[in-house]
């Protein structure tokens, strides 16, 4: 695979750098150099394993301790994985210059350690967080009065061993959107908001398949934004991109944003 053309990258360059507010959108892609596996593609997780046995509702209700043994998995591999030049190239943009909103579809929080990794206090990481999509695989959330928690290593060997509410002894589930759920109202209202106000859109590691997510790019696009797109694969936003960088993030990020 041929990376982009310097012409590409000083034309993304260029239309990030000239936008007043600029609307990031992130997939997958954005960690996959962190070791985070994709969803879809080859050795993708929907490519290993069925999504209805582990990420909707009716699966946790049939078979929460399944769930949570999957869930647990993956908190722990992710936990171990670390920010890469992308999220790193990210975090320290949003330091550096003002009216850039992140929108991200990961459950991960690599975002959020790049933030803090880049940035000299809490006060200012705030202002590189993303607004998460698809919630958070590191906390959990009670199945029944829905009240949150950071959550920790995860004991999937039975029922009475899975993790409880503190408030109501209902059980605790993965604080993330599955198949069948709405997302979190404040977070998509903020993110088209973002959108429907930028003069950029840079899309990153997104194969744009799952909706409202991909739709932040569509609604930038159509309040006139320029759409940049950072992926070595096709996308299903390729129809609307000004820019195309075929390659990956690590690699694309950290040069369209120096
Ligand atoms: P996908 O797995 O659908 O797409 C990942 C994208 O990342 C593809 O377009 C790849 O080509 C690209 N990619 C792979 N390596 C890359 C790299 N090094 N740099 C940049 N891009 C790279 O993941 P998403 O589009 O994020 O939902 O999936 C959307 C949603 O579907 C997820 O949030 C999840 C899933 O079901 C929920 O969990 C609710």
């Amino acid at each position: 695979m041929s990376g982009p053309s310097a012409e590409e990258v000083v034309g993304a360059k260029r239309a990030l750098a000239k936008a007043l507010r600029v609307v990031v959108l992130t997939g997958a892609g954005v960690s996959a150099e962190s070791g985070v596996p994709t969803f879809r593609g080859a050795g993708g997780l929907w490519k290993q394993f069925r999504a209805e046995d582990l990420a909707t509702p009716i699966a946790f209700g049939r078979d929460p301790r399944l769930v949570w043994e999957w869930y647990g998995w993956r908190r722990a591999e992710v936990g171990r994985c670390r920010p890469n030049p992308a999220h790193l190239a990210l975090a320290r943009w949003m330091l550096s210059r003002a009216g850039v909103t992140l929108v991200s579809q990961n459950v991960d929080d690599l975002h959020e350690r790049a933030a803090r990794e880049v940035a000299l206090d809490a006060e200012a990481s705030a202002r590189a967080l993303p607004i998460k999509l698809h919630g958070s695989l590191f906390h959990d959330r009670c199945a029944r009065c829905n009240h949150r928690v950071a959550g920790g290593a995860v004991d999937a060997t039975g029922l009475e061993t899975l993790p409880h509410c503190a408030e109501c002894g209902g059980l605790m589930r993965p604080d993330v959107v599955w198949f069948g759920e709405m997302l979190p109202a404040r977070a998509v209202e903020a993110a088209f908001a973002a959108a429907a106000d930028a003069e950029a859109c840079l899309v990153i590691g997104t194969t744009g398949a799952v909706y409202p997510a991909a739709g932040v790019a569509h609604a930038a696009k159509a309040s006139g934004a320029s759409v940049v797109i950072v992926d070595p694969g096709p996308t299903e936003l390729d129809g609307i991109a000004d820019v195309r960088l075929r390659g990956a993030a690590g690699d694309i990020v950290p040069r369209i944003l120096g």
